[in-house]
C-alpha cells in the first residue's frame, strides 16, 4: 500500500523508526539497541500441510538485540523512564522481559532489579540478566508472586515499573504491528500469538487499530491467543494457582493484561484458547526443523494453535493470510533442545570411519 511509511536502511531502532506514532518528543532521551526490523519469514512446510488455503509468515523476534519481542517496549519504557529522572528500574519475569530490563538499564546507565521465579527460568535468560549486570531476586514462588511484589514496590518507592502495566511498553510493542503491515503491504487477516501476561496480544491489537483508525490500512486482523493448557486462566475465566507448562515463558496464572486480551480478542472477532505442552513441543521441533526456525517452546505456542484451528476446519476454504509471532529465540532456552533431540555421537577423527557410520560408501 503506497501510503505507508517508506523505509530506509539502516535500520534506527523502533522509535526513530515510528517516532509519529509514538508517545516521545525531541526531549526524550532516545535508548536503542537498534531492536525491531525483525524479517517476516513465509513458511514452507509448516504452512503448506495445513487444510485449507493459508499463507502462513512467522514475525521472527527472536532476532531483537535481546532474542526477543520485550525489546521494543523496552526501548520505549526505559526511554520514558530516563526522560522522567528514574535511576533504578524494577520488573517481574518469567526471562525475557528481566533479560531485556537488564540490557536496556545497563544502556542507560540506571540500576536494574529483576525478579524472576526460582528454579523455572530457562538458562539462557537466566545469564543474560546476570551478564548485564541486573540484580537479580530469585523469588520463593511463580511469575505471579513476583508481580505483586514488584506492584507493591512501584507504588510505595521511587523505581521504574517495566512490567507491561506500564503503558510505554505496550506503545513499543505496537510497532510489531506496523511492521507486519508494511512487509506484507497490508495487514493480515489473522495474528497469532501466545499469551501469558496478556500485554503482547494487547500491543498488537492496538497497533493495528492505531494504523488503521490513521487510515494507513483498510482492514485489521482477526486476533488469536493461545495460552498453554495447564497455564490457561483466560481460558478457564479464573486465575490459576499453581500454573504448569514446559514453555516457562507464559508460566502464568493471572495475567496483567487479562481484560484487555480478552477485548483484543473480542473487538477483532477471535479468540483466546489453549494448546498443551504436547502440542507446542511438537510445533517447536517442527520449527526448527522444518523450517529452520529456531524459537523458544513459548513462541511456538501460537503456531501450534494455529496448526490446532486449521485442523479444526477454523479458517475455511477462502484464502487467507496468517501471521504468528514467534516471540523468543531457541538459543533462550538451550536445555529444552538438547532434552528433545537426539544426543552428538562422539566419534574418532577417523575419515574412512565416518564415511562409514554416514553409509556414503
Ligand atoms: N513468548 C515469550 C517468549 C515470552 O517471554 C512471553 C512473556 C510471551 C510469549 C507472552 O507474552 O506476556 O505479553 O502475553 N514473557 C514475560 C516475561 C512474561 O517475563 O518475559 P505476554
Amino acid at each position: 500500500m503506497s501510503d505507508l511509511p517508506a523505509r530506509r536502511w539502516p535500520w534506527r531502532g523502533v522509535i526513530e523508526e515510528y517516532r509519529e506514532f509514538l508517545p516521545v518528543t525531541d526531549d526524550t532521551p532516545v535508548v536503542t539497541l537498534l531492536e525491531g526490523g525483525t524479517p517476516l519469514v513465509p513458511s514452507r512446510a509448516i504452512g503448506p500441510s495445513l487444510p485449507g488455503r493459508l499463507r502462513l509468515f512467522f514475525k521472527y523476534e527472536g532476532l531483537n538485540p535481546t532474542g526477543s519481542f520485550k525489546d521494543r517496549g523496552m526501548c520505549m519504557a526505559i526511554s520514558k523512564a530516563k526522560e522522567a529522572g528514574a535511576r533504578i528500574t524494577i520488573c517481574a519475569s518469567t526471562g525475557n522481559t528481566a533479560a531485556s530490563a537488564a540490557a536496556y538499564s545497563a544502556a542507560a546507565g540506571m540500576a536494574s532489579v529483576v525478579m524472576i521465579p526460582a528454579g523455572y527460568v530457562a538458562l539462557g535468560k537466566l545469564s543474560q540478566a546476570l551478564a548485564y549486570g541486573a540484580r537479580t531476586l530469585a523469588v520463593e514462588g511463580n511469575f505471579d508472586d513476583c508481580l505483586r511484589c514488584v506492584r507493591e514496590i512501584c507504588e510505595a518507592y521511587p523505581v521504574a515499573l517495566l512490567n507491561s502495566l506500564n503503558p510505554y511498553r505496550m506503545d513499543g510493542q505496537k510497532t510489531g504491528a506496523f511492521e507486519v503491515c508494511e512487509a506484507l503491504g497490508r495487514p493480515p487477516d489473522f495474528h497469532a500469538l501466545p499469551v501469558g501476561n496478556a500485554g503482547n496480544i494487547t500491543a498488537y491489537w492496538w497497533g493495528y487499530k492505531h494504523w488503521y483508525d490513521a487510515g494507513l490500512v483498510a482492514s485489521r486482523p482477526v486476533m488469536l491467543g493461545f495460552q498453554a493448557a495447564g497455564a490457561a486462566p483466560i481460558v478457564l475465566g479464573h486465575p490459576v494457582e499453581k500454573p504448569e507448562t514446559c514453555a516457562t515463558a507464559i508460566r502464568i496464572g493471572n495475567p496483567a493484561r487479562w481484560k484487555d486480551a480478552v477485548a483484543a480478542a473480542e473487538e477483532s472477532g477471535g479468540l483466546i484458547t489453549s494448546v498443551t505442552d504436547e502440542e507446542i513441543l511438537a510445533a517447536y521441533s517442527d520449527l526448527a526443523r522444518l523450517e529452520g526456525l529456531f524459537c523458544e517452546p513459548a513462541s511456538a505456542a501460537g503456531v501450534a494453535g494455529v496448526r490446532k484451528l486449521a485442523r479444526e476446519g477454523y479458517f475455511g476454504d477462502s484464502p487467507a493470510t496468517v501471521v504468528c509471532t514467534l516471540t523468543g529465540h531457541g538459543l533462550k532456552d538451550p536445555d529444552r533442545a538438547i532434552a528433545l533431540a537426539p544426543q552428538p555421537e562422539t566419534v574418532p577423527a577417523d575419515t574412512d570411519f565416518i564415511v562409514d557410520l554416514l553409509g556414503l560408501r
